[in-house]
């Protein structure tokens, strides 16, 4: 069994080859595979059919795209050429702000310099700076959303807290630790007995195949549920937290996250649990701030809800007459005022403009 913190990533460079390498999360849990990621094509690939997959994650592999267009532009890489290779990256997926904010990071470092072998270095070494920043603000996480729960063990002694979750936004998503799970993992550290509620996450079962993996993995007590029986677990108070990821956050509290988060958010307020929201600064939005109205929400291919996820589509496979036509929204925006707080790098806050503005004063 592994521990949490112990090192594992979904995503590296080898140094041998200098090649970046990604495990292929639409194999897991069955499988253990790696892909090696060696044009730009590949790279938009890998972020379009979710072989990587969760903001921080997308937002590094987003950097580490700079790096592989440039080893590959050679001496042709110019301006326009890079400007357009990132253009390109940056539409890959369109509701995760990590990707845009991890390309433009990079690209601007790049452009800051003009020989083409230094360049090729900037980008290699930001990608490798923005992975390491997100390894330590997951940590940070941890620390602070651990707080939260070490409250409520002590408000019943002898029995675990229950945490729910939503889709993965662990060690797989966010490099190491995660952020919604680094909470329960530094919990784990603690020796806070805890138990986990995973929603599967129709239709690409993260929480299923991913989640419950890695909490598998660390050796935390799980148990995977149906999206929709939240509900009925608050309402027999079998649930004592939620804490999820996001996409992207408007920095006066909205979240955006998996499709089907909303709906937990509402069954906790009716239930009077706390939900709470785990994000690093790079996945808050600084520019929006009606979240319903403004995060843009991905509308994915409706094979994936006609069909089961990862089989062939043949008839066996599919889930519904033939001639019904599918819709496959990909995430849904909470308002803020069903958040109880965010759990970010610098600490806990509300999910309110002046609070947010508190922590991260010099970004807006
Ligand atoms: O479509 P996905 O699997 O990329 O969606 C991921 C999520 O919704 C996660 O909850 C989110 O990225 C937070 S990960 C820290």
């Amino acid at each position: 069994m592994s521990k949490p913190g112990e090192r594992f990533r979904p995503i590296w460079i080898d140094h041998q080859s200098d090649v970046v390498k990604v495990i292929d999360q639409r194999a897991l849990p069955h499988e253990l595979v790696i892909m090696d990621l060696n044009s730009v094509d590949q790279v938009i690939f890998a972020i379009k059919e979710m072989v990587v997959r969760g903001a921080p994650l997308i937002g590094v592999t987003g950097a580490y795209g700079i790096f592989v267009a440039l080893k590959n532009g050679k001496d042709n890489a110019d301006e326009t050429y890079i400007k357009g290779e990132a253009g390109k990256i940056r539409k890959a997926r369109p509701t995760a702000v990590n990707l845009s904010w991890g390309v433009k990071r990079t690209l601007s470092a790049v452009l800051s310099e003009k020989d083409p072998s230094r360049q090729i270095d900037i980008a290699r070494q930001v990608a490798g700076e923005i992975a390491e920043e997100e390894v330590k603000n997951s940590r940070n996480i941890g620390q602070y959303g651990v707080k939260l729960i070490r409250e409520i063990a002590r408000e019943k002694p002898g029995k675990p807290v229950n945490i729910l979750t939503h889709c993965n936004a662990g060690s797989l998503a966010c490099i190491e630790f995660g952020t919604a799970t680094a909470p329960i993992y530094a919990a784990l550290e603690m020796g806070i007995d805890v138990h986990v509620w995973v929603d599967e996450t129709r239709p690409l079962n993260q929480g299923a195949r991913l989640t419950a993996w890695e909490l598998g993995k660390y050796g935390v007590p799980h148990t995977v549920i149906t999206d929709n029986a939240g509900g009925h677990l608050m309402q027999h108070h079998m649930v004592d937290m939620v804490i999820v990821g996001t996409d992207r956050s408007t920095y006066t509290g909205d979240v955006a996250n998996k499709i089907g988060t909303y709906l937990k958010a509402l069954a906790a307020k009716d239930n009077n649990i706390p939900f709470y929201v785990a994000l690093p600064s790079s996945t808050f939005d600084w520019t929006i701030r009606d979240g319903v109205a403004d995060i843009p929400i991905e509308v994915r291919d409706p094979d994936e809800v006609r069909y089961i996820p990862g089989a062939a589509k043949s008839r066996d496979n599919l889930l519904m007459p033939e001639t019904s036509p599918a819709a496959n929204y990909a995430f849904d925006v909470t308002p803020a005022r069903l958040v109880t707080g965010f759990i970010t790098e610098r600490g806990v806050c509300k999910a309110s403009e002046t609070d947010v503005r508190r922590l991260f004063p010099e970004k807006v």
